[in-house]
């Protein structure tokens, strides 16, 4: 036993009611990892048929573990399940990943190779996206402030959709094509309205956001890019938020925007085979407590919807394209930590586990950002303990730099253990920083037994060059595990 154990129920005395304490704490939610997840005779947790300690030894912690095979069946998944269900109804679908949950040159093309298209909002995305030799025609260019040298270079590059945001991006497009003799397909982004939160949607508070253009107002924006020579209208676009679990946000959405859609046919504005992008925000379980819609059972009923009242208003059904993200990338993800201390706080009748690791809110700034919640296990092996209500937390100067906010570990945690956190893989690393000038670490892909990176993990060395008053840089001596 531990000096710092703890009486079952004053752990219990702080957790949250959606938090069960579970019978085994070392056991895996089905859901939440990677399908390949599972541990090894020796309890260590394998992904991809690796086990963690030697992707510790390998790359040193923390390090983010992205599965291959289970992005790519994702994205294949997500296309074949968009897809089947627009077929259903004699029509077609497309599918854009949204880079910003994660891009580098290697997962872009595990996109194009599934099948589906790139959506990027920076002309540092659209880069990474040229660099993976992405076809340029399957590139979506979203953002609510394109500056005009990334709206040349899109329109130079001859990437498929611009999703315009503003009037005044539309008279920058109409300019660009004209000095350079271009032609340039868009669609129109529409705040329909309809902001969704997560497990539920409120149709308020539209207007006070900065994406798209009300409908009235993308009503004026059609008829204006109609006049342009040179600036093709594709379609509409709408994305309502994300981490959503039902329908119905999506429903409303379409229901309001296939009106728009309608009227413009008729005006003769749209012309053929107009595109309806209704965006991503797919969600994902995080912990056992969340439960996600399968993305068929979305898809599918999304697509009925939209087919519905394409029948009612007696309208074709648009092309219809989605931009998931997280539910792509986000679940394949696993990010390994070692804990460097551990100690128990008493709060009234009460008692939590503080288990500190060596990463935190620069490398997972969610839990900070958004309040999201994650969950954890020991990687190296399993825990022998009880369970203890615990509370992951970083290395980062400031108390709110927590990693799982509520979970229940072993609690013969003890330094040295790894702990994985699982579904890390979306908004982890493209929201990194380097706060406390701790370097960003490594993404490693792993696939039927073999680890590779594919994001480079930062040195200290790096940071230190882009201080302008060091010159030349030290050498600075690699921690453990790093290169
Ligand atoms: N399309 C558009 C126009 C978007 O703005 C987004 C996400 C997506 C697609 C993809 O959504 P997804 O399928 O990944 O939910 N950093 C936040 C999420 C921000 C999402 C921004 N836009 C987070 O970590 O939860």
């Amino acid at each position: 036993m531990h000096d710092d154990a703890t009486a079952p129920e004053q752990s219990r005395a702080l957790a949250p009611d959606w938090l069960a304490e579970p019978d085994d704490p070392n056991d895996l939610a089905a859901g939440v990892w990677p399908a390949s997840a599972h541990r090894a005779g020796d309890g260590a947790l394998v992904i991809a048929g690796i086990p963690a300690p030697e992707l510790a030894r390998e790359f040193g912690t923390p390090v983010l573990v992205l599965d291959e095979d289970e992005v790519r069946a994702r994205a294949r998944g997500a296309l074949a399940a968009f897809g089947d269900a627009a077929a259903r109804h004699g029509g077609r679908a497309r599918v854009y990943y949204a880079g910003k949950a994660f891009l580098s040159t290697e997962v872009a093309r595990w996109m194009i190779d599934a099948g589906l298209n790139v959506d990027v909002c920076s002309a540092g995305e659209l880069a990474v996206a040229l660099a993976a030799d992405v076809p340029p025609a399957r590139i979506g260019f979203h953002g609510n402030n394109k500056r005009v040298f990334e709206l040349e270079r899109a329109v130079e590059a001859g990437i498929g959709t611009i999703i315009v945001d503003s009037e005044i991006e539309i008279e920058r497009l109409a300019a660009i094509t004209e000095r350079l003799d271009r032609r340039q397909s868009v669609l129109i982004r529409v705040n329909s309205g309809v902001h969704a939160e997560t497990h539920s949607f409120l149709a308020t508070a539209h207007e006070d956001q900065k994406f798209g253009f009300t409908l009235e107002a993308a009503e004026r924006a059609a008829e204006r890019v109609h006049e342009l020579p040179l600036v093709d209208l594709a379609g509409l676009h709408c994305h309502i938020g994300s981490q959503i679990f039902g329908t119905g946000g999506f429903r409303e959405s379409a229901s309001r925007v296939l009106e728009l859609h309608a009227r413009l046919l008729e005006a003769g504005i749209l012309g053929e085979d107009p595109v309806l992008n209704l965006g991503g925000g797919f969600g994902i379980a995080y912990t056992r407590a969340d439960t996600p819609t399968p993305i068929a059972e979305l898809a599918s009923g999304i697509v009925d919807a939209v087919a519905d009242e394409c029948a009612v208003r007696g309208i074709d059904l648009p092309v219809l394209a989605f931009e998931p993200g997280r539910s792509i990338v986000g679940t394949p993800g696993v990010t390994l930590y070692e804990v460097g201390t551990t100690k128990t706080v008493t709060v009234g009748e009460g008692e939590r586990r503080y288990v500190s690791v060596d990463g935190g809110m620069s490398d997972n700034a969610r839990p900070a950002l958004y309040g999201a919640q994650y969950s954890a296990r020991l990687a190296s092996r399993e825990g022998t303990d009880a369970p203890v209500l615990s509370r992951v937390v970083g290395l980062h100067c400031e108390s709110g730099d927590v990693v799982v906010d509520h979970e229940y570990l072993p609690g013969d945690v003890t330094p040295g253990d790894l702990l994985a956190v699982p579904a890390t893989g979306a908004y982890c690393a493209p929201l990194a920083s380097n706060y406390n000038h701790v370097p960003r670490p490594p993404v490693v892909a792993v696939s039927d037994g073999r680890a590779r990176i594919i994001v480079r993990g930062e040195r200290i060395e790096d940071l230190l060059a882009r201080d302008a008053g060091i010159d030349p840089v030290p050498a600075v001596r690699a921690g453990e595990g790093e290169e």
